[in-house]
């Protein structure tokens, strides 16, 4: 029998470089080798309180852009959390068993209070709950994801494991972090620190959608320094960013090429983020291509989303099934 892969994105806007490198080409990949559910967190993205409008609108975009990279709805279950009400109720029950200390601990959570300090609701305090139990709802082994989200992975299997011991059962499967890359990825962004990240703002992030000229002008912008000053000298964050970046998109030859005028201190910032920012055209555009033929296609997009409720749904049930009756609920 094939295992089971589950990830998920948040819908907060188009999808960037560091979604696609970071957990979508896994999607595509393992779709042929894996019992695959992959889906659109939009319970998730309630703890930033988005409009309506909004939240429907990147809804879609995230669905379009899922089947734009190759995500084939007939290999992979494609399906909305909201669609699918047992994943709330797997989160209730968890919830009963996941400690204050350990979410507080929790590094996303930290960040969140740093960064919004006017909204630091229990959503977000139980977002790896959440998040466990979009893992445990199909009884996954492999969840491919960016580096970022390791330690929600230690927790899901903190709470898996817990809930076993609880029932004194066997029930839950232990869920790891997958890359076909030989670590886990980070992705850099365009402001010359940290992470590829929609809190970072637009200018940080290359999305897949965005056009030449905005790759063009978001390059132009990014951040560099005054240059190297001796020869082979250790290159700063910001520098090393866009390096990191040119190894994703551009060929070896190029980052060869451009790594050894870094070190002669002959390198033209100038000339080196124009070839980023056609490389990444290069890359881009197929994807650009089919998201604006796919976004014109409500009648499919619908099609997909209700097949993939539906397959969701009956391998969710059955967990919530079992889980009910674990727990001791029984009908008199
Ligand atoms: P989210 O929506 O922030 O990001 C979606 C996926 O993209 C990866 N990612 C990156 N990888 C490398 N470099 C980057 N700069 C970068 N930015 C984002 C993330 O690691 C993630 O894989 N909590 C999750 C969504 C989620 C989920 C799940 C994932 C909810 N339930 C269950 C897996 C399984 C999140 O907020 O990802």
């Amino acid at each position: 029998m094939k295992e089971t892969v589950v990830s998920g994105i948040r819908p907060t806007g188009q999808l960037h470089l560091g979604n696609y490198f970071g957990a979508v080409t896994n999607f595509v990949k393992m779709q042929y080798d894996y019992n695959c559910y992959f889906f659109i967190a939009d319970l998730h993205s309630l703890t930033t309180h988005p409009t309506p409008q909004d939240l429907h609108g990147y809804v879609r975009h995230v669905l379009v852009e899922y089947l734009a990279c190759g995500i084939d709805p007939e290999q992979s279950t494609i399906y909305i959390q909201s669609d699918v009400p047992e994943v709330a109720e797997l989160y209730l029950y968890l919830n009963m068993n996941a400690y204050m200390g350990e979410l507080e601990r929790s590094t996303s959570f930290k960040d969140k209070v740093r960064s919004q300090p006017d909204n630091v609701n229990a959503g977000l305090l139980t977002y790896p709950t959440l998040m466990a139990a979009d893992i445990l709802i199909h009884k996954a082994v492999k969840v491919p994801v960016g580096k970022d989200q390791e330690q929600h992975l230690e927790m899901t299997r903190t709470f898996g494991n817990r809930f076993n011991r609880l029932y004194h059962a066997d029930y839950f499967p232990e869920a790891f972090a997958f890359s076909y890359a030989q670590q886990l990825v980070k992705v850099p962004g365009l402001d010359g620190k940290g992470k590829m990240s929609k809190s970072g703002g637009d200018s940080n992030c290359i999305y897949l959608a965005d056009s030449p000229e905005a790759i063009r002008k978001k390059m132009s912008r990014a951040v560099t320094d005054g240059g190297p000053t001796v020869e082979n000298q250790a290159k700063p964050e910001a520098i090393q960013n866009l390096f990191d970046l040119m190894k994703i998109v551009s060929s070896a030859d190029t980052l060869a090429h451009f790594d050894g005028l870094y070190n002669q201190m002959a390198i033209r910032y100038g000339d080196f983020k124009k070839q980023l920012a056609e490389d990444m055209i290069l890359f881009n555009s197929p994807i650009r291509e089919r998201i604006e033929e796919l976004s014109k296609d409500t009648d499919y997009l619908r099609k997909v989303a209700r097949h993939g409720a539906e397959k969701a749904r009956e391998s969710a049930r059955k967990t919530i099934s079992d889980v009910r009756s674990l727990i001791g609920f029984k009908a008199f």
